[in-house]
């Protein structure tokens, strides 16, 4: 496999991490994945965009622009042969002696490499059951940071209930998101999910739901929904760069629906296979 360091690209073998990397002691530093579909990068700007978003909110000085970062994934990508899967990329805020304040000298470490993806198309079709969990992470949920412990926590706890995501909630009226998936309810027709703030990622998928809902006519909203409203909703949905669109039919004990997909769930699926091959549209 040949991984992109910094600005180089190496074997595996020679992409060494120092153990001062701030990411490796302090979880200090943040990251993107990237779908590539028919060898072509999905939504790339837009995951770029809210790298450099992470970056800045965490004051890890690194220009993506500057680095000429998505002309050097599209080299990588390349270099690995890759026609369907997506490219893991960090950035640390580098090497320094351990010390919690912000090194002033340190320069950040980039490291990308190609991850497999199956689409999980078997589940997409059956609807996936999922477990509530309570969400006990940072209040910078906005950061795509790499400090993953919560959502590590709750995916394992999901795991071992043989459940594909634990739902996260603050507390009964606040349900945010899943442990690496954005939450959808629909209610008589409209799709709902969290507004973009401090609580949840503010998923690409997520944002490329809110364009297919324009373009189908499907009104969507941002809004806080409680754990009642989400077990009683007509249809429940997941979205994530790696599980594209996923209808939930089980919560805990719970059925949703009639114990299938839901017709907006199906439909917003229909039309995001339709366009997955493209990473023209903005969103
Ligand atoms: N996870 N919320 C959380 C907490 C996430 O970790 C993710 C993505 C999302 C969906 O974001 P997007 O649509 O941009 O992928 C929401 C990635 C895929 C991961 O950690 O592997």
């Amino acid at each position: 496999m040949i991984i992109l360091k910094n600005n180089q690209l190496v074997q595996r073998e020679e992409a060494i991490i120092d153990m001062e990397d701030r990411g490796f002691q302090f979880g200090d530093g943040v990251y993107e994945v990237i779908r590539i579909y028919e060898g072509k990068f999905f939504l790339m700007n837009e995951h770029l965009e809210r790298l450099q978003y992470s970056l800045t909110e965490t004051g890890i000085e690194f220009d993506i622009k500057k680095g000429k970062l998505a002309e050097q994934l599209e080299d990588l990508a390349e270099k690995n042969q890759i026609d369907d899967g997506a490219i893991y990329i960090q950035i640390t805020r580098g090497i320094a002696p351990r010390s919690h304040p912000y090194p002033t000298e340190a320069i950040p470490t980039l490291m990308a490499y190609p991850i497999p993806i199956s689409r999980p198309i078997k589940l997409q079709e059956s609807g996936a059951k999922v477990i509530l969990e309570e969400d006990v992470r940072w209040l910078r949920c906005d950061i795509k940071s790499l400090n993953l412990l919560g959502n590590v926590m709750a995916k394992q706890t999901a795991k071992e209930a043989e459940a594909f995501e634990a739902i996260l909630y603050r507390n009964p009226e606040h349900v945010t998101e899943g442990s690496s998936t954005n939450v959808f309810i629909v209610k008589d027709g409209k799709v709902i999910t969290h507004p973009a703030n401090n609580f949840i990622l503010n998923g690409i998928t997520r944002r490329y739901i809110h364009h297919l809902s324009n373009q189908l006519g499907i009104t969507f909203e941002e809004d806080v929904f409680s754990v009642d409203e989400l077990l009683n909703a007509d249809e429940v949905f997941l979205a994530s760069t790696t599980s594209e669109v996923m209808p939930v039919t089980q919560i805990d004990d719970y059925t949703i629906g009639n114990g299938e997909p839901g017709s907006i769930s199906r439909k917003l699926l229909d039309e995001f296979f339709k366009h997955v091959d493209t990473d023209q549209i903005r969103v």
